[in-house]
């Protein structure tokens, strides 16, 4: 099944189940990068899945309500959805360039936008700048999301989230960051900018050494077995990377889902993850197994 036809059966089932006001408040006649709250960061038709996926990798992972989760252009606060009630107050930090979409979001989500009752009792905390500046943040930050940020940066926009992310990493941080993967150095994006809709592509070994340049380890992983919706389709086509400064162990929920996560496919892009095995693979750096990031 192509993606696009995959699309439609999402809509479809969708259609068969809203109502026609329904299907015009979600989006979901709409492309993605359109001008509506979901359709901006996406297929609106997927919007929840995706929204599920990054809350249940995060878990996966290891979060607690405890944690403090900063979202890197959280767009219409679809991660946020579920994790502002999730987190104890005061936890989650979203920056996102876009106030707009931030507020729909917001007001989509848990109405009364930024002066709603979720959002007084939860006291998200937003900043509107695009420079990856994370000083806003102010506590050590113990999860990063970049969910669909850096399939769209080029090549010096990459290097200073990469830089913004170490900055903000203590020694059990566990940042996330989606690409758009290609195989082959050759193959990959080399212009600097924001690219949008349009999507950029980078290999594994451009992000090792990235990281490394920061002082970070690069894993390449996978996302929660629900990405995959059978039939040879998945939601995210984006690899996970994640990054943390210390040796990570990846929990049993990573590697059930990585070992469900056949090899297939040689576009860019179109790579499954983990595409050469059945675990999170290490892409730089020989570190010690004994800090284990996110406890
Ligand atoms: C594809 S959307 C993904 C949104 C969100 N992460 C999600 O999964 O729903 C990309 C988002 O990045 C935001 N963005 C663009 N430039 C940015 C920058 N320099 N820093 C942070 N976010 C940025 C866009 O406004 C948009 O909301």
């Amino acid at each position: 099944m192509s993606r696009r036809e995959d699309r439609r059966g999402h809509r479809k089932a969708l259609r068969e189940r809203l109502s026609a006001e329904e299907v015009a408040e979600l989006g979901l006649e709409l492309k993605a990068g359109d001008d509506h709250y979901r359709a901006f960061v996406g297929p609106p038709a997927t919007y929840d899945i995706l929204g599920g996926l990054q809350f249940e990798l995060l878990f996966d992972l290891g979060l607690r309500e405890y944690h403090r989760v900063l979202d890197i252009g959280c767009g219409s606060v679809r991660l946020g959805r579920l994790l502002i009630p999730f987190l104890l107050p005061g936890r989650y930090y979203g920056i996102e360039p876009n106030r707009n979409l931030v507020i729909e979001g917001l007001k989509h989500h848990f109405g009364g936008g930024e002066s709603g009752e979720v959002v007084r009792a939860k006291r998200p905390v937003f900043a509107p700048n695009a420079d990856f500046d994370f000083s806003f943040v102010g506590e050590p930050i113990d999860f990063i999301m970049a969910q669909s940020i850096a399939s769209h940066t080029g090549v010096a926009e990459t290097k200073q989230l990469f830089r913004s992310i170490a900055s903000a990493c203590h020694a059990g941080t566990i940042a996330v960051v989606t690409y758009c993967r290609c195989r082959t150095l050759a193959e990959q994006n080399t212009r600097d900018g924001w690219f949008y809709p349009k999507r950029v592509h980078y290999a594994d070994e451009f992000l090792a050494g990235l990281a490394d340049s920061v002082g970070l380890l690069a894993y390449r992983s996978c996302w929660p077995l629900a990405n995959d919706r059978g039939g040879g389709t998945l939601v995210s086509w984006q690899t996970p990377l994640i990054l943390t400064k210390s040796a990570w162990q990846p929990p049993a929920a990573q590697l059930r889902a990585g070992a469900s996560a056949p090899v297939r496919g040689s576009r860019p892009g179109r790579e499954r993850c983990p595409a050469d095995g059945n675990e999170p693979v290490l892409l730089n750096g020989r570190p010690a197994v004994d800090d284990v990031p996110g406890k």
